[in-house]
């Protein structure tokens, strides 16, 4: 954020833009918030977004917009081969990366099916700061494993850390050492390190790893659909670059990487994805997939709309104004729950803010998922939907059981220049309440699931009529508000 102090001494997070274009929300009463929890099978992912006031859920395709970006798809050249668009785009991410070769994908994890298909073989390990859902999920497609070597402060849900989501290098040497280059497809790092609490990753780690899978002939493929807060990060706690530029820090991470790949979800405030490399022979092997599973080499399965909004929206990322917009609302949210007394991930990181579910519904075991019943607990409290990050978004083990994820959270995500603060402060008040009555929320439990990314789609159903009791409670203690 540019640096402006308050005569009140209080670190407010100041919008440095202003809003032109709005949407209206709806705030159900109670009674129909826990009537469409029921319908959504306690998933928050089926709820219907009219149902919802505030969409904590995801960034994912849902941050605001420039003008600039609006503007831009205006002059879309809509071709199937040779787009203008598509060479707009092309050179704006050489630019920014400079690297040599892009290729476009419909998303993030189409990138990721990209990749795996290219490096993973059956068999083959990829080593990697912490999974994502998608790209575990690819991986395991492809027949191989993940297998992560994050340092152990990456797992400490509070810990003063200023970059929880560094690779542990002894564990990267030991892998190495113990599955040889042969067996490991790809190294890969991940920035803003999503499911541990959008963590970022330092410079100094990654000039480490790189040079490490450089010597040892791993390929290192960097996720930077966090990019944004992680850039943020390096600026704000490495005090190396304080005085450099957004666009030389990246530039200095693409140097270290053999591939870097991107959800322009995230990434860029638009739609779409890409994978950008200045490695000919895998340019060349992962240029064949593309007219494959995404469409013809200049489009990618995203449309040109959407490739206009996100040259604008990467080159506007490279502006400390844009990218601190989140980190410091998100700072501002934990800042407030610390202050009640919740458990949150600390330090806040990017992407949103991350409640500790294990510590705040500790009577709930994990096999009860208590990140999922928090996740659903609060839509009812206040109609905001967030979202589960805990043994839910698990898959099973081979033996039937669940796999008890390492940690239990609810992420609220906090979409790029999209929440007002009095919104954050509702959010803040409602999670209050739920803590102080938390003991009444109970566990859930499957009644449909699917074999794969069963978060998604899967239905549950609660344990026993702690939702109607949690109605009940509302009602008692905020008589006829909404
Ligand atoms: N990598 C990371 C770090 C992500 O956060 C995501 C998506 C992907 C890859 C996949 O990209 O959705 O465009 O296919 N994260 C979303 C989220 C789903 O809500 O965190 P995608």
């Amino acid at each position: 954020m540019s640096n402006v102090t308050f005569l009140s001494g209080e670190n407010i997070p100041l919008e440095m833009h202003r809003v032109c274009m709005v949407q209206r929300v709806n705030l159900l009463p109670v009674e129909k918030r826990l009537h469409s929890m029921r319908e959504a099978g306690f998933n928050t992912f089926l709820l219907k977004n009219r149902d919802v006031f505030l969409d904590m859920l995801t960034d994912s395709g849902v941050n605001a917009m420039s003008e600039n970006q609006y503007a831009a798809m205006m002059q879309a050249n809509d071709s199937y081969a040779g787009s203008e668009t598509f060479y707009r785009l092309e050179a704006v991410l050489q630019d920014i990366f400079q690297m040599k070769y892009f290729l476009p994908a419909h998303q993030g994890r189409a990138c990721e099916n990209i990749i795996s298909k290219t490096l993973v073989k059956p068999g083959m390990v990829a080593l990697m700061n912490y999974h994502f859902t998608t790209t575990r999920a690819h991986i395991t497609v492809m027949g191989g494993s993940v297998e992560e070597i994050i340092g152990d402060e990456g797992l400490n849900v509070q810990s003063d850390s200023q970059f929880k989501g560094d690779v542990d290098i002894d564990k990267l040497n030991e892998a190495i050492s113990r599955l040889g280059k042969e067996k490991i497809a790809f190294m890969r790092i991940e920035a803003g390190t999503n499911l541990i609490g959008g963590q970022p990753v330092s410079m100094n780690n990654m000039r480490e790893v790189s040079r490490i899978c450089r010597a040892n002939g791993v390929p290192l493929v960097y996720d930077a659909s966090l990019l944004a807060d992680n850039l943020y990060f390096i600026k704000m706690r490495d005090a190396e670059y304080k005085n450099v530029d957004i666009k030389e820090i990246t530039r200095e991470i693409a140097s270290l990487m053999d591939i870097v790949y991107f959800s322009g979800r995230k990434l860029g405030s638009a739609r779409g994805g890409g994978i950008i490399t200045s490695n000919e022979k895998l340019f060349f092997k992962m240029r064949e997939l593309i007219p494959l599973y995404e469409g013809f080499l200049t489009y990618g399965g995203m449309s040109v709309r959407e490739m206009e909004a996100l040259a604008v929206g990467m080159q506007e990322t490279m502006d400390i104004d844009v990218i601190s917009q989140t980190p410091i609302f998100v700072e501002a949210m934990c800042n407030e729950l610390l202050a009640q007394g919740i458990p949150v991930v600390t330090p806040p990181g990017g992407l949103g803010c991350h409640v500790d579910a294990k510590q705040f519904c500790s009577h709930i075991p994990q096999t009860q998922y208590p990140a999922g019943a928090l996740a659903a607990a609060l839509f009812i409290a206040g109609g905001v939907r967030c979202m589960e990050r805990g043994t839910l978004s698990e898959m099973r083990n081979d033996d039937g059981s669940d796999r008890l994820a390492e940690m239990e959270l609810i992420r609220l995500a906090i979409p790029k220049r999209v929440f007002t603060l009095s919104q954050i402060k509702y959010t803040v008040d409602r999670l209050t309440w739920l803590y102080r009555n938390r003991n009444l929320i109970g566990g859930l439990e499957f009644v449909e699931e699917p074999n794969v990314l069963r978060f998604f789609f899967g239905r549950l159903q609660p344990i026993g009529n702690w939702p109607d009791l949690l109605v009940e409670r509302f009602r008692k203690d905020f008589g006829e508000s909404l």
